[in-house]
């Protein structure tokens, strides 16, 4: 899919609940050590929500950090909003419409399951929204809690995930800036690579789906390098550009060697990738959002810099998009 959008986000806020969990807390509860956690996934420290917080209230906060960084104008005239969450409170009704219901939106609302690339595949609806006329102002959120899903006598997994949501506005932006390019896939053939059970306890095939997350890890981290390369390459060919003139790789925060790999591969500079893996682990539809917005707070991310936002996770799926920044003033 290509698409030369006038198109992009012009808002973005954070959230990650309080409470940090350590590699050292991780070891109380199966045999694992900060050591292997560090070295093999680069990640020391992630949140986990509290027993009663869940995707609307870290959604919800996510929100209201936007609004204290860009004003409180900033969700006037928002028409639809749409929330990507492999962790949603209820399966009825749309996370989303809870956001909807807690500002007083009159929108529109939905949520979107894409896994890890959710809020990519959530921002790529957005914008079609907007550039067709069904929408002017789309309140676009990625937010999961994931340690809600978690087994918690599962090394593999445990270690890997943490909490958190990110809100963005997707409205129209000013000719040149904004989404340059989407690249959505999926490859259903892994799902049974990472998968939880919902209604159904089997995949079609009959392999089973469990009560909480699993993961052949191995299978995932050779697809995941594999596809953050492909896909970026194909999101800056679909814009028209060379990989040289992005000014900041922004990939999923899944797995520091996930992401130095893919960085090795595309003959990246170091200084040129965003990664806050370390301190946040895994947050799944969130993940994206919370990075780019720690490189804006601190300075890195300027007024017309080309950014190449990219993810991959259960599906197996990915998304990427090449996203020229627009600072707006509301
Ligand atoms: O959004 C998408 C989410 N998923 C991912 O991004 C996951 C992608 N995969 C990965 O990041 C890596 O495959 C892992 C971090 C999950 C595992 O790293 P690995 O280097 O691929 O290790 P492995 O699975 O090959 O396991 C090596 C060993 C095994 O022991 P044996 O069989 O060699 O005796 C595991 O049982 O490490 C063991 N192991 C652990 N040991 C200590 C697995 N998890 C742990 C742990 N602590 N937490």
């Amino acid at each position: 899919m290509t698409q030369a959008l006038s198109v992009g986000i012009t808002a973005l806020g954070t959230y990650v609940p309080s409470k940090v969990v350590t590699n050292h807390d991780l070891a109380q509860l199966v045999e694992t050590s900060d050591e292997w956690i560090v070295t093999r996934t680069g990640i020391r420290e992630r949140h986990f929500s509290a027993e009663d917080e869940f995707a609307s209230h870290m959604a919800i906060h996510a929100t209201e950090n936007m609004i204290a960084k860009h004003g409180s104008a900033v969700l006037d005239g928002v028409d639809l909003v749409i929330l990507a969450t492999s962790t949603p409170d209820a399966l009825l009704p749309a996370t989303a419409a809870i956001v909807q219901n807690h500002f007083k939106l009159k929108a529109g609302a939905f949520d979107v399951i894409a896994a890890c690339p959710g809020w990519m595949y959530a921002l790529s609806a957005a914008a079609a929204y907007v550039k067709s006329g069904m929408a002017k102002k789309v309140l676009t959120i990625g937010s999961d809690a994931l340690s809600k899903i978690l087994n918690w006598e599962d090394r593999g997994t445990l270690v890997l995930f943490g909490d958190g949501a990110c809100a963005a506005i997707v409205e129209a932006v000013p000719e040149g800036y904004g989404f340059k390019s989407f690249v959505l896939g999926a490859d259903g053939e892994g799902a049974k690579h990472l998968n939880m059970r919902c209604i159904n306890t089997t995949l079609p095939d009959g392999s089973p789906l469990t009560e909480k997350v699993s993961m052949n890890g191995r299978e995932v981290f050779k697809f995941a390098v594999r596809v953050m390369s492909s896909a970026t390459r194909e999101a800056v060919a679909q814009a028209g550009m060379r990989l040289e003139e992005i000014a900041y790789f922004v990939p999923h925060q899944a797995n520091f060697r996930i992401i130095d790999a893919a960085r090795s591969s595309l003959e990246l500079p170091l200084d040129k990738v965003v990664s806050n893996v370390e301190r946040y682990g895994n947050t799944s539809a969130a993940s994206v959002g919370i990075a780019m917005r720690e490189a804006l707070d601190d300075g890195r991310i300027k007024d017309g810099d080309d950014l190449l936002l990219v993810s991959f996770g259960a599906g197996l799926s990915w998304a990427s998009s090449v996203l020229r920044w627009h600072v707006k003033t509301f």
